[in-house]
């Protein structure tokens, strides 16, 4: 892990990682990113659109090179990334040697309680039913989960506080 203070927040769609993000930001006083806000402002487009237009794996390659830039470009800042950051084209690696990764960790049927009621404006979820959706965020995260799992934190995203995140990540930025 390198020095510049940056803390990376990743997890499944739907962990609260720009929520916490933010307020674990303002606890430690640091700057506040997010990632798929950043790609939105980037390109004037929101994430639907882009996915729309260009389709996932051009995606992919759009969402690395801001995490590039992110990265590059400052010190001392919560980065919540998108639920898919860590899977793609070796981001990990990045990821894990400039900061501290921290996984949100919520099981399966608490990411379908949460996304069923938020699936508008997330392109790989959206117009699912019901069965199909809980099989598709059981079979993801299955996948996802060894790119998360190299996270050096693991929290548990229900039960987890700011306060007591807050205490931890200090010991280990
Ligand atoms: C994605 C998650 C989204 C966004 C895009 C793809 C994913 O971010 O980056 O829709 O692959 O899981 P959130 O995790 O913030 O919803």
């Amino acid at each position: 892990m390198n020095n510049n203070s940056l803390i990376f927040l990743s997890g499944f769609m739907g962990a609260g990682k720009s929520t916490l993000g933010k307020q674990l930001a303002t606890e430690l006083g640091y700057f506040f990113i997010d990632l798929d806000s950043y790609i939105e402002n980037k390109n004037n487009k929101s994430i639907v659109e882009i996915f729309q237009e260009i389709g996932e794996p051009e995606f992919r390659k759009l969402e690395t090179t801001v995490l590039e830039d992110c990265i590059n470009g400052h010190i001392k800042t919560v980065i919540a990334l998108g639920g898919g950051t860590p899977c793609f084209n070796n981001n990990i690696d990045l990821i894990l040697k400039s900061g501290l990764m921290i996984y949100l960790q919520l099981d399966a049927k608490e990411l379908y309680n949460r996304l069923e009621k938020a699936q508008f404006t997330r392109p790989l979820i959206e117009g699912k039913q019901k069965q199909e959706l809980e099989n598709y965020i059981a079979d993801l995260l299955k996948n996802r989960e060894p790119f998360y799992n190299q996270a050096q934190l693991i929290v548990n995203a229900k039960e987890t506080t700011v306060a007591e995140l807050k205490e931890t990540v200090s010991k280990m930025v």
